[in-house]
């Protein structure tokens, strides 16, 4: 083993890669690469039916593994699995040429994806002095990202890097996503071990550009021909192109199904709030799905084909809208069951967020500043459905009966809840038994009468006696103020999330 290690030394010192062999864009100096035991997966360049040697090594470490003679200028490797820690160094090797990466981690990969509340740099949250002055403590939760590309066609790397792997400091990290390094940090001292974020994300984009035309089709939005203008593969930036299907998932997704992750989160939906909205229900589950099979795949079945997939619950936006899609594409991102995860989307995680509004952001009141306590409700649901750790609590009070009676209505969670009284959260729809709740017009207040520890009774006045046909809570933009919604846990540390249910459509807690 000392003789191969002072022959890839040797080799090492003796020659610079001629540019032929290297490594795929998204490999570098600093990166972290998936720990045991999954595998992780090296690609890049190389001459022709050459073979490539791939070492890794430490000082007591050391693997050889040999790819398949390269094709169409593409080698390929799958390491051993190795456990969390580090640093080794890695070196490619082929006739006459080396190429090499440094103080490399092994731990878990994170891809952090989704529109401009993902993009939203630790410059811009709150406390952000303090956390950039942190980010030096962290060496071990290393940031990469993608730049801003698009294609119209599926691309096997990156057209362009735009933070490469680094170990952080407050001057890479002022461009990086706020939400991805803060879960990437909760979980680093969590985990004890490394974290590699991978950021993917740009803002404004519907979840359309960051679907295949699989996923697409799956929910009947097949992209027209005539939707791309430009002859090239590579589309420029312009204003309206990143809402062309697939045109994201080609360039800033596809890149990486052949490197091994751990799990993805994403903060994504107000595009779509009047885009396609209707679907979003099927487009958004069908999405996380095809991600997961086409990662898994990618990476020769290293990648988890249930990999853990965690977002975040739309924010607020208008203070006084009522009906500006965001209620609904709060419930179709839980598939319109109202929490994760749920039989439509296995192995997610969601936070909540509607009780986070910021009136005052600077960047505008869809983004909100506060991206600590998002982060935070994240990482509790990694913890429990990521990483399997008992006793967690992740998910808010939601409700398991609701009993109508002649003028009240009362509401039974399935936890404890702390309760605020409030005249307005809970609407009830007075309506026939045959009649659809659809229209605004027939939903009235239900104020909150009393409560205990489970339950709330409502006060269904509004309505003619044993005439409430549906139930909703929060269904509003903006329901509440700071942290300050009616309904939590006991704890109240997490908010009871937005619901709607028909009494009359087969729902089974009325
Ligand atoms: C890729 O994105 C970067 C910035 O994110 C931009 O400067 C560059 O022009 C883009 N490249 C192409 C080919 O669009
Ligand atoms: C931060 O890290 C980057 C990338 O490693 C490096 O280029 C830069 O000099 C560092 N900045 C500071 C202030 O240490
Ligand atoms: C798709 O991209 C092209 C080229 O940038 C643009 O002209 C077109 O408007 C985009 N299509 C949609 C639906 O936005
Ligand atoms: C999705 O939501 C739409 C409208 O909100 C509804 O008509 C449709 O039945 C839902 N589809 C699924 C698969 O849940
Ligand atoms: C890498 O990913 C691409 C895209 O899914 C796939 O076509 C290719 O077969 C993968 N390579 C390997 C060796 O799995
Ligand atoms: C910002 O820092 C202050 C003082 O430590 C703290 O009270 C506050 O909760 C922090 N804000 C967020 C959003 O974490
Ligand atoms: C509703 O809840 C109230 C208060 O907890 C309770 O007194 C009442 O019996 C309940 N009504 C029904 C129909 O369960
Ligand atoms: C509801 O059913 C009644 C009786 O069957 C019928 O007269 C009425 O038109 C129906 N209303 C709607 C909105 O379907």
């Amino acid at each position: 083993m000392a003789l191969i290690f002072v022959v890839v030394m040797l080799l090492a010192a003796l020659h610079d890669s001629d540019g032929t062999l290297r490594f795929a864009s998204y490999y570098g100096d600093h990166m972290v690469l998936q720990k045991a035991p999954q595998k992780a997966v090296l690609w890049g360049y190389g001459s022709e039916r050459e073979q490539v040697a791939v070492y890794l090594t430490s000082s007591t470490v050391l693997q050889k593994v040999l790819s398949d003679p390269v094709t169409n200028g593409i080698w390929q490797v799958t390491l051993e699995p190795v456990d969390a820690g580090g640093p080794y160094s890695i070196y490619a090797v082929a006739e006459g040429s080396i190429s090499s990466l440094k103080d490399v981690l092994f731990g878990d990969i994170w891809l952090c994806g989704g529109q401009s509340n993902m993009l939203f740099t630790v410059s811009q949250i709150f406390n952000s002095s303090e956390e950039l002055a942190l980010s030096s403590k962290y060496p071990h939760v290393r940031p990469f990202m993608t730049a801003l590309n698009m294609s119209k066609t599926e691309l096997i790397d990156l057209i362009q890097v735009e933070i490469p792997w680094s170990a952080p400091n407050s001057s890479v990290l002022a461009e990086f996503s706020g939400l991805c390094w803060l879960f990437g940090r909760y979980m680093y001292e969590k985990l004890n071990y490394p974290i590699g974020l991978v950021e993917s994300s740009w803002g404004g984009t519907p979840v359309e550009a960051w679907s295949s035309t699989r996923a697409l089709k799956q929910c009947g939005l097949v992209p027209s021909e005539d939707m791309y203008e430009l002859e090239d593969d590579i589309i420029q930036q312009t204003e309206n192109s990143m809402l062309n299907s697939t045109v994201l998932w080609n360039a800033m997704i596809h890149p990486f199904l052949n490197m091994t992750i751990y799990g993805a989160i994403w903060y994504q939906g107000e595009a779509n709030a009047e885009y396609h909205k209707d679907k979003y229900n099927c487009s958004f589950p069908t999405m996380i799905n095809d991600w997961r099979m086409a990662f898994h795949q990618g990476s020769g079945g290293q990648t988890a084909p249930d990999f853990p997939f965690g977002f975040v619950q739309l924010s607020t936006y208008k203070e006084s809208a009522t009906d500006d899609g965001f209620p609904d594409i709060r419930w179709h991102q839980t598939a319109d069951v109202g929490f994760v995860p749920n039989i439509r989307m296995k192995n997610t995680f969601m936070a909540v967020a509607f009780d986070l509004p910021d009136k005052t952001s600077p960047y505008g009141t869809i983004h909100p500043r506060d991206k600590q306590d998002v982060a935070h409700r994240l990482t509790l649901g990694a913890r429990a459905v990521a990483y399997g750790e008992k006793g967690i609590s992740f998910q808010g009070p939601f409700p398991k009966v609701i009993v109508p009676s002649k003028s009240t209505v009362n509401v039974t969670y399935d936890q404890g809840i702390f309760v605020t009284p409030s005249k307005d959260i809970f609407e009830i729809c007075c309506s026939e038994k045959n009649a659809s709740c659809e229209s605004d017009s027939l939903w009235s207040p239900a104020p909150i009468m009393v409560w205990n520890q489970i339950t709330i009774q409502l006060s269904a006045s509004a309505c003619p006696p044993s005439k409430v046909a549906a139930l909703r809570y929060g269904w509003s933009d903006w329901p509440c103020e700071f942290k300050a919604c009616p309904v939590y846990d006991s704890s109240k540390n997490l908010p009871a999330p937005p619901f709607i249910a028909n009494r009359y459509a087969g729902n089974q807690i009325w």
